[in-house]
């Protein structure tokens, strides 16, 4: 049996990606770490990505998803997206890293690349922003490393099962099914809404994990604290909430999870770098929780062995960075507002939800338009692979990003 959480050749539902191609805002970044050679690379690597362009095109294309257009856009398209791609597929900081971050890779960050042995100076770290001791916390290549690995610890084949919602950020569900774990998937409310009564009644005795994403990628709904801990109650002994507040910044204040992970319960919360931190490309996350589920957590994960040097130095600096994460969190809400008023001219309806991104129906299969942009060099995904096949799921971007894919949207729309 295959490893992976995906069937092969089916587009995973709700899997980002972090190829080498860099973005506007990451190419600095990457040319102060790694140096010209990574931005010629992501250049030549561009013209492969449109020649897998042409090639869905082809008679060849075996399984369209489209019904008479090129199969799913490559998610993973060899060498990247190119130096002037415009990146709004995946959900990333615009404005890269915090300085602070990469200063510190720069003085540190490499030098010690020979060396295996992370001390718990990351752990350490993060317990501290949270003002919690450091068993409170495990951290990891990314919160996808949770994702996957919680799984393996808590399901089993044949008699557990896993709940969430069917449109979803997709790693859980799709571990669980190569687990052989039963995966019950629950309706969306309307505008991508979670329905948390349904998510409610669908948990059962064999239920090991519930997940939700708050707020919901690719929906950009959240839920209340209050929902969560009605989720938490119904979750029965020996299993998990899993909250993923990979865009926490975009809750409300006092709507996370933390202080329901820290009570001794089921909930452990996931965290990245990701996003608000900008550190997408160094992969480095953590959960947090307390209790016998999380000692059983703790006993199954594999410590610090998944993280980087260049991490562990950029980690301090990069939470110290509350200007950075302000800025972020402004540049986001500015674009929403700016991604609206563009849909709102288009004539497409969008969803009205605070997030990263944002989702909005063309009206028609959206999969099409997304190949159009791809060959335009702007990157957004359909929401095809999340049984949302009208709609496209574009980032917030910087303005000029937002710029390029409106003219692009109008050609398009005019053809
Ligand atoms: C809801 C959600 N969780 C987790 C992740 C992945 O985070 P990481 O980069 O820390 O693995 C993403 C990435 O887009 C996400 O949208």
């Amino acid at each position: 049996m295959s490893l992976s959480p995906f069937p092969s050749g089916v587009r995973p539902p709700g899997f980002e990606c972090y190829p080498a191609g860099l973005g506007p805002s990451r190419r600095s970044f990457l040319r102060a770490v790694a140096g010209a050679a990574a931005a010629a690379a992501g250049g030549a690597a561009f013209a492969g990505c449109e020649r897998e362009s042409a090639a869905g095109q082809g008679e060849s294309a075996a399984a369209p998803v489209a019904s008479d257009g090129p199969g799913p856009l490559p998610v993973w398209p060899d060498g990247g997206f190119g130096p002037d791609a415009v990146r709004i597929g995946f959900n990333e900081n615009p404005l890269g890293p915090s300085p602070r971050a990469l200063a510190a890779i720069a003085a540190d960050g490499l030098g010690a690349g020979h060396a295996y042995n992370y001390p718990d100076s990351i752990r350490d770290r993060v317990a501290a922003h949270h003002g919690v001791a450091r068993d409170h916390v495990l951290v990891g290549c990314g919160s996808t490393e949770f994702l996957q690995f919680l799984p393996w610890g808590f399901l089993k084949p044949g008699t557990t099962s896993l709940v969430l919602p069917e449109t979803t950020y997709g790693w859980c569900g799709g571990v669980a099914e190569a687990i052989g774990a039963e995966v019950i998937r629950t309706p969306m409310g309307p505008e991508g809404t979670l329905d948390v009564a349904a998510m409610r009644s669908a948990i059962r005795p064999d239920t090991r994990i519930v997940y939700v994403a708050n707020p919901n990628n690719p929906t950009g709904a959240p839920i209340s604290r209050d929902e969560v801990a009605s989720l938490a109650e119904r979750v029965p002994d020996g299993g998990i909430l899993i909250v993923d507040e990979a865009y926490a910044e975009f809750l409300d204040d006092g709507q996370d999870a933390v202080s329901l992970a820290l009570a001794g319960g089921p909930v452990i919360v996931a965290r990245t770098f990701s996003k608000a931190y900008g550190l997408a490309g160094l992969r480095l996350g953590y959960v947090l929780g307390s209790g016998p589920v999380f000692e059983k957590a703790t006993g199954i994960w594999w410590g610090d062995f998944g993280l980087n040097t260049a991490a562990a130095v950029a980690c301090g600096p990069a939470l110290d960075d509350g200007e950075h994460v302000a800025a972020y969190v402004r540049t986001v809400d500015e674009g929403l507002d700016e991604l609206r008023a563009g849909f709102d001219e288009l004539g497409w309806p969008a969803w009205p939800h605070r997030a990263p991104f944002l989702m909005a129906d063309a009206g028609r299969e959206a999969l099409p338009v997304a190949w159009e942009l791809f060959r335009r060099g702007i990157y957004v995904q359909d929401g095809g692979g999340w049984g949302l096949p009208t709609f496209l799921r574009v980032s917030v971007g910087l303005s000029a990003d937002h710029q390029a894919l409106f003219a692009a949207l109008r050609e398009i729309e005019a053809a």
